[in-house]
């Protein structure tokens, strides 16, 4: 049996089921969703080989008139020129505001596809289908869509609600190593923020963890959807407490930046920036040096970075991509730091010094 977890937003309220098995019952879920008629499926080439026939055989097998739309693997394609592309496939299947789209990928395509489910014909529904570690504990969950400007990472975008979340963790056995190990990093975010006994399995199981164990990483995968849940279930706008979601991002987010988003995997920029935040946690907000060293010891543990020892960036570069995230209020950043392993607090002001000082520790 899945492990069941509900986003409760109202009438927009959702189901995520997370477990084996789920991408062959996908049609018939989706009908007990109430989707039918028309679905397109948006995925990528190193997603669709593997998993586009099962989930088309699933949706016709409900009843479902489905068209497909392969887009090139990686972040290049959250793009207007790959949205517009979309748009023309979405008319040609005959998607009408009844019909459905399915996002069947990691967070690219997740961000992708739920954006064209917001856009077209003023918003259409859509229901996930992650199939990348980061994507089934983060992405698929809590309605952010969205594609980058050539300025910059997610600058348009909506917030639009899944009708249904499906992950499917009989995918993870395909997924590159690295980009699971990097899926990793926001599941070590969510036991720092929320739950010290979910870092302490993670602490206890590290390498079963790391090999994928399955009914572990089901329970453990489960548990980060509650927590993002009811987050996202207080503060759908993130007009608030969602901002604890970012813990690490702040500079995780500059130093992906700095790396022109090459070479350096998302996760892997929030594990050194919880490095980071975790330092300043020290000092402003008295996480224990102990928390601090066990943070970094997790993260070593599933090959992560601690810091951002070697890392291609500038202060100067990271300072003003640090004043552009959104967090930031009149330029100045504000951390998302622990007070403990299991609680955050967020909007959190460090002066520049602190942030130099906390940057040439981090480095070293
Ligand atoms: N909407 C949100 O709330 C939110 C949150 C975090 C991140 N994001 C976005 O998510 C994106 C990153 O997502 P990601 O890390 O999943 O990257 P991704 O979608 O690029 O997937 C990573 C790689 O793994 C491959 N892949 C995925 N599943 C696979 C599987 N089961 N087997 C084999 N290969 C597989 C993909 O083809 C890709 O090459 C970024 O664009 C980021 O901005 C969005």
């Amino acid at each position: 049996m899945p492990k069941r977890v509900r986003v409760e937003l109202g009438d927009r309220s959702y189901r995520i089921l997370i477990g084996g098995g789920l991408l062959s019952r996908a049609g018939a879920l989706c009908r007990d969703a109430g989707l039918g008629g028309a679905a397109l499926v948006v995925t990528d080439r190193n997603v669709a080989r593997r998993y586009a026939g099962p989930v088309r055989a699933a949706l016709e097998g409900a009843g479902c008139r489905v068209s497909m739309a392969v887009v090139p693997a990686g972040e290049s394609s959250k793009c207007g020129a790959r949205l517009f592309e979309l748009y023309d496939r979405a008319l040609d299947a005959g998607l009408d505001r009844k019909s459905f789209v399915v996002a069947l990928g990691g967070g690219v395509v997740g961000d992708l596809a739920g954006y064209l489910a917001a856009s077209y014909l003023r918003g259409i529904a859509f229901v996930q289908i992650p199939t990348s570690l980061l994507a089934m504990v983060d992405s698929s969950v809590g309605g952010k869509t969205g594609i980058d400007l050539p300025r910059g990472k997610n600058l348009v975008g909506a917030f639009h609600q899944p009708a249904l979340v499906l992950a499917d963790t009989d995918t993870l056995s395909t997924l590159p190593r690295r980009e699971y190990a990097a899926g990793l990093a926001e599941v070590v975010k969510y036991g720092v923020i929320r739950d010290a006994a979910l870092f302490r399995l993670l602490e206890r199981r590290a390498a079963d963890v790391l090999a994928c164990d399955r009914a572990l990483m089901d329970r453990v995968i489960a548990r980060c959807c509650e927590i993002k849940a009811e987050v996202v279930g207080a503060d759908e706008r993130e007009g608030g407490v969602r901002a604890i979601l970012n813990f690490g991002h702040t500079l995780g987010h500059a130093l992906e930046n700095a790396a022109g988003y090459e070479g350096l995997l998302h996760g892997e920029a929030v594990a050194a920036g919880m490095g980071y935040a975790g330092w300043l946690s020290m000092r402003l907000c008295g996480l224990p040096e102990g928390d601090l060293a066990r943070l970094a010891a997790l993260l070593r543990a599933f090959g992560l970075p601690d810091s951002a020892r070697g890392l291609r960036a500038t202060w100067l570069g990271l300072v003003r991509a640090m004043a552009l995230d959104k967090k930031a209020s009149g330029r100045i950043p504000r951390f998302v730091l622990a007070d403990r392993i299991g609680h955050a607090r967020h909007g959190v002001e460090a002066t520049p010094a602190l942030m130099k000082e906390a940057w040439d520790v981090c480095r070293q």
